[in-house]
């Protein structure tokens, strides 16, 4: 019997998700090797701080803070960039490419900023760029795409993208908990970003918005020109009344091309969705994505979007294809001829403008309790063809009350001159806030 060929992996980054590479690999390495017919050894282990405590011991030969060791390291097969940021991340993911060598991440940010030129390194230089636990955590979103639904063309994908917000979101639900006592639990899951902004203000949903965009219609989308907002100014009552009304909310990822027009829309919000789609269903930490395609209809993946396994087990998942690869395996990812083919998807596409989505919305207007204010509003709202389609009132002890309106269709020029005209009155305290209402039939 022939020896399994040694496969050399060296991890940038030891946090949550690499120290769950390493436990994982360990905990199943007989049915992995055997699967793979090769044996894995991680040899580096790169970190910022050596003296962290951390759940995992690495033989100290191997335990490093230094970069060079995996990414200039002949030895070394496999480099998963494990660390996060676009800062030394960058830096190093190039120069692992420009060596030709097999690069597993998890780090949207990075892709979504500079995906196009590692790509190309990668291609160029004859190396590799596996990303599939950047996008969606354990769900095999990534693969799905780009191999098991490649007889498709995608005119829609939506769905839950961000496992921490969806987390919030489900205890401020279920709960009645606020949205600050629930992000230090997710903190403690290992769900949150090291900056958290990233998950509260839609951002990380976003970068990987822009990555499935980019895999299913071939056209990097700029994140400052697309709609992205976040969670924070979600209230109990928002979930509250949304639920009364038949809906949930939910930071949704939106990419609809129509190919007729050869337009393509990418946007990531807070949206009430009909508490009969699958994905409204999608609570806690889970991710959940649906894809339209021409040919299959729609097919709808959930799975855990954030935490040490489920996103482990991507890496991992990675890390097998680079072996395969390594042993003479066809690459899964796309080659240099390929990526003129697969340009010709993105040809004469455009973004379709912000400014131009039409649908409902979910207004929430705080008003002093006085004569008249309802009728003040629905002026404001007459004015820019806008109809109420339902009224919610709820009355405050200081004498002022929140008023929870929904819409009939509309769209988000008419709206954002709406919440202007209102938070010029007298009558209304602040800026009204606003939720889209996602329809995936519209
Ligand atoms: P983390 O727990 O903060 O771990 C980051 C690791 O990188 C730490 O070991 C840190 O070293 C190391 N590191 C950071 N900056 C470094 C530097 N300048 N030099 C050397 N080492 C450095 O983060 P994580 O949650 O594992 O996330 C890692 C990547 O996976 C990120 O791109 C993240 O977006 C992505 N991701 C995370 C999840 C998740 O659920 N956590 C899911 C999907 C994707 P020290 O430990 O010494 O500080
Ligand atoms: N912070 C991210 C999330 C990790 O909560 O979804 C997974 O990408």
């Amino acid at each position: 019997m022939s020896e399994k060929r040694i496969i050399r992996i060296g991890l940038l980054g030891f946090g949550v998700v690499g120290q769950g590479v390493w436990k994982n690999i360990e905990n199943n390495r007989q049915a992995l090797e055997f699967r793979l017919g090769a044996q894995l050894q991680i040899t580096e282990v790169v970190v910022r701080d050596m003296r962290k405590a951390r759940e995992v011991a690495v033989p100290e030969a191997a335990y490093s803070e230094d970069p060079s060791r995996v990414v200039d390291n002949p030895d070394i097969d496999i480099v998963c960039e494990l660390m996060g940021g676009t800062g030394l991340a960058l830096d190093l993911t190039r120069r692992a490419l420009r060596q030709g060598k097999i690069v597993v991440t998890a780090n949207k940010a990075l892709i979504c900023e500079h995906g196009e030129e590692l790509f190309a390194l990668a291609r160029q230089n004859g190396g590799h760029y596996f990303y599939e636990a950047s996008v969606a955590g354990g769900i095999p979103i990534i693969k799905t795409i780009r191999e098991a639904l490649v007889a498709n063309r995608f005119k829609l994908i939506f769905g839950i993208l961000n496992g921490t917000s969806n987390y919030i979101l489900t205890r401020m639900e279920r709960e009645g908990l606020s949205f600050d006592s629930t992000l230090g639990d997710a903190r403690k899951l290992g769900y949150v970003e090291a900056d958290e902004a990233l998950d509260l203000d839609g951002i990380d949903a976003a970068h990987k918005a822009v990555i499935l965009a980019y895999l299913a219609h071939g056209k990097w989308v700029k994140l400052d020109a697309i709609i992205c907002e976040g969670i924070r100014e979600i209230t109990g009552e928002d979930i509250e009344i949304a639920g009364q009304l038949g809906y949930k909310i939910k930071l949704l990822a939106v990419i609809v091309r129509d190919f007729e027009a050869n337009e393509l829309s990418v946007r990531l919000h807070p949206a009430l969705i009909s508490k009969k789609e699958i994905i409204a269903g999608v609570d806690e930490v889970y991710n959940g994505v649906s894809v339209t395609g021409d040919v299959v209809g729609t097919t709808v993946l959930i799975g855990r979007g954030a935490g040490q396994d489920a996103t482990s087990s991507s890496v991992i998942s990675d890390i097998a294809d680079a072996v395969f690869m390594l042993q003479g395996a066809p690459a899964p990812v796309i080659s240099e001829e390929d990526e003129a083919v697969y340009k010709q998807l993105a040809d004469g596409l455009v973004l379709a403008p912000k400014d131009q989505l039409v649908g409902r919305y979910y207004l929430r207007i705080h008003v002093k309790d006085e004569q008249g204010v309802l009728a003040k509003i629905s002026e404001i709202l007459a004015k820019q063809h806008i109809s109420f389609a339902t009224v919610n009132q709820k009355e405050l002890e200081d004498g002022t009350a929140k008023l929870m309106v929904t819409t009939h269709k509309t769209n988000e020029t008419a709206i954002r001159s709406v919440k202007a005209a209102l938070s010029a009155e007298n009558s209304v305290i602040g800026l009204p806030f606003s939720i889209r209402i996602f329809d995936p039939l519209q």
